[in-house]
């Protein structure tokens, strides 16, 4: 289906060219003072000089030409020459009465790409903290937003699962004589006390050094406790992440791309890409059109040692090989730019992944406490995502009870989880992924404002209604959209209109964030509708019934947005 100011566009464009003028840049766009009119188009002053005429006189012979169109109730001219538009009622009405029964809302994939969206990253046998949110929520949201865009997507949670922290645990688990396997209690306190162990104690840091490299090079006593504690370690990621409504198609690590290495660098070096520099292995990375200094990619270190840019490049490889995807998406911390950076510029030019191949950055801020420092515990220590979600549960909770809700005690608690994690979610979402925000648990968590809770606050509303017009026997088959009666209906009708294009936008930028501030701005539209409206009450059966089809169309809208957005909204709250 095509996009409402798509068909404007048209329809103005070909007034144009009825009155004789080029109408190659002509478009129409929302309006920017929505006091005077809807929709505007500025195309007649670009021509005027070309047509030696004043751009009024230009913009009065289209107005000519597109007033008998049944698109516009009413187009006129303003001084200097702009062209000022009244979409009509009947034309708004029908173009979303096909949008509601269009399949998704009309939205048509062009090409379906495949997609790698690389996210979450946490580290295994580290316990998932505050730092992995932003990771899962925002690349969830990507993730879905681009399934929902038509493309086949594969989540891919990219596990630091071979790193250093893994010869810790074992040089600990030696240390304490242990022989058996450690439980996950266990592990969650081995870890945190060798590496603080490792901080002063040379010796031990040595053997956990020694310890990586032989599980590394393929140590069976080692690799069979890695194994181990791979297991109970993902179990309990999966566990966490189910809690957040994050999942993931491929449960893959930096140690999955070790194979990919040997091969990789030998290649590397025989094309004459990798060379040696003070003993490292590096490839120059650096562009003539470089601004700032670039430094060259580090493919091994002096002592043959891999690194976190090997793995990535490696990683890419297998993505390559297992799946020759169009685009891959790293989801991560915004201080990782650089790396990133780095291995994008090494994948192009040692040709891991072909030109065409998009690999996109979305690096994000951090998100702080009040104090505008990275978010910590009371007690000041780094906070466990668990503790977190609870927190914010118990808010929820709270304010439930506050408002008086009159639910069902064995219904509470699933509402309220429902509420917290629209709650953390749309507050991590609702800004820009780049920028730093606060964590504000009592503003989250209110039932009013641009917050998650007010949201499903709205949709619950919605669905309050449609449970009162169904109990009441009304149909909701066949229903259709009618024209609107006053403005706040209008209002709601155009915002619902430009879904689709917002959700392409949104994908097409990497930008949820203006997944957010659309369902903000419809569940403004609906409220104020609803204020003024009297929906079930109204007596003339037929206006009825396109009232209940167009909250109906809201509702949905609403429901597709906050599940690709990953929560979703109780019945009641
Ligand atoms: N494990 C890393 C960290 O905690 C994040 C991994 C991000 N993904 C990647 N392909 N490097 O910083």
């Amino acid at each position: 289906m095509r996009a409402l100011l798509d068909i404007l566009s048209d329809e103005v464009r070909k007034g144009f060219r009825e009155a004789g003028y080029d109408d190659a840049k002509i478009t129409v766009t929302v309006s920017n003072r929505p006091d005077l009119c809807e929709y505007q188009c500025n195309g007649a002053m670009a021509l005027a000089k070309e047509a030696h005429k004043a751009p009024f006189v230009i913009a009065e012979e289209v107005v000519g030409k597109i007033s008998g169109s049944e698109c516009f109730s009413k187009a006129e001219c303003v001084k200097p020459g702009f062209i000022n538009l009244h979409i009509s009622d009947a034309f708004l009405a029908s173009y979303l009465s096909e949008e509601a029964e269009a399949d998704k809302f009309g939205l048509e994939t062009e090409k379906p790409e495949k997609v790698v969206v690389d996210y979450g990253g946490p580290n295994v046998a580290k316990p998932l903290h505050i730092g992995h949110l932003r990771a899962a929520i925002i690349g969830e949201a990507v993730k879905r937003l681009s399934k929902y865009i038509g493309n086949d997507t594969l989540g891919d949670i990219h596990m630091g699962d071979w790193g250093l922290q893994m010869g810790l645990i074992i040089a600990e688990m030696q240390a304490r004589g242990m022989e058996r396997m450690p439980t996950l209690d266990e592990l969650s306190e081995i870890y945190p006390a060798a590496s603080e162990k490792s901080k002063n104690d040379e010796a031990f840091k040595n053997t956990a050094m020694d310890i990586t490299y032989q599980l590394q090079h393929g140590n069976g006593k080692y690799l069979e406790i890695w194994r181990h504690i791979m297991d109970i370690s993902v179990a309990d990621l999966k566990h966490n992440y189910d809690k957040l409504n994050v999942s993931f198609e491929v449960w893959k690590g930096e140690s999955d791309a070790d194979p990919y290495i040997t091969p990789m660098v030998e290649k590397m070096k025989q094309d004459g890409y990798a060379y040696e520099s003070q003993g490292a292995l590096v490839v120059d990375v650096t562009r003539d059109t470089d601004a700032k200094e670039m430094p060259p990619c580090m493919i091994l270190k002096s002592d043959g040692a891999s690194l976190y840019t090997t793995t990535d490049l490696a990683t890419l490889v297998q993505r390559q090989e297992d799946y020759s995807p169009d685009a891959v998406i790293y989801v991560v911390d915004k201080r990782q730019e650089l790396h990133f950076e780095q291995v994008f510029r090494a994948a192009g030019k040692c040709g891991i992944v072909p030109e065409k191949v998009r690999l996109s950055f979305l690096g994000f801020g951090t998100m702080n406490g009040s104090d505008g420092k990275p978010f910590k515990t009371r007690s000041g220590g780094v906070m466990r995502l668990e503790m977190l979600l609870d927190e914010v549960y118990e808010k929820c909770l709270e304010r439930m009870k506050q408002s008086g809700s009159d639910i069902p005690e064995e219904e509470v608690n699933e509402i309220a989880e429902k509420i917290a994690l629209a709650a953390i979610k749309y507050g991590d979402l609702s800004n820009e992924a780049r920028k730093d925000y606060v964590f504000d648990i009592d503003k989250f968590t209110s039932f009013e404002g641009n917050t998650g809770p007010y949201i499903l606050y709205t949709m619950v509303r919605i669905k309050s209604i449609m449970r009162k017009y169904r109990e009441s026997g009304g149909d909701t088959s066949g229903l259709r959209i009618l024209p609107p009666t006053n403005e706040t209906e209008k209002a709601l009708m155009m915002t619902l209109a430009g879904f689709v294009p917002m959700l392409c936008g949104a994908w097409k930028d990497l930008a949820p964030h203006r997944i957010c501030a659309y369902i903000y701005q419809a569940a403004n539209d609906f409220n104020k509708f609803y204020h003024e409206t009297k929906i079930l009450t109204e007596e003339d059966d037929d206006r009825k019934r396109g009232y209940v089809a167009l909250i109906m169309l809201t509702l949905r809208i609403l429901e597709t947005a906050v599940d690709i957005l990953g929560f979703e909204a109780p019945d009641m709250m």
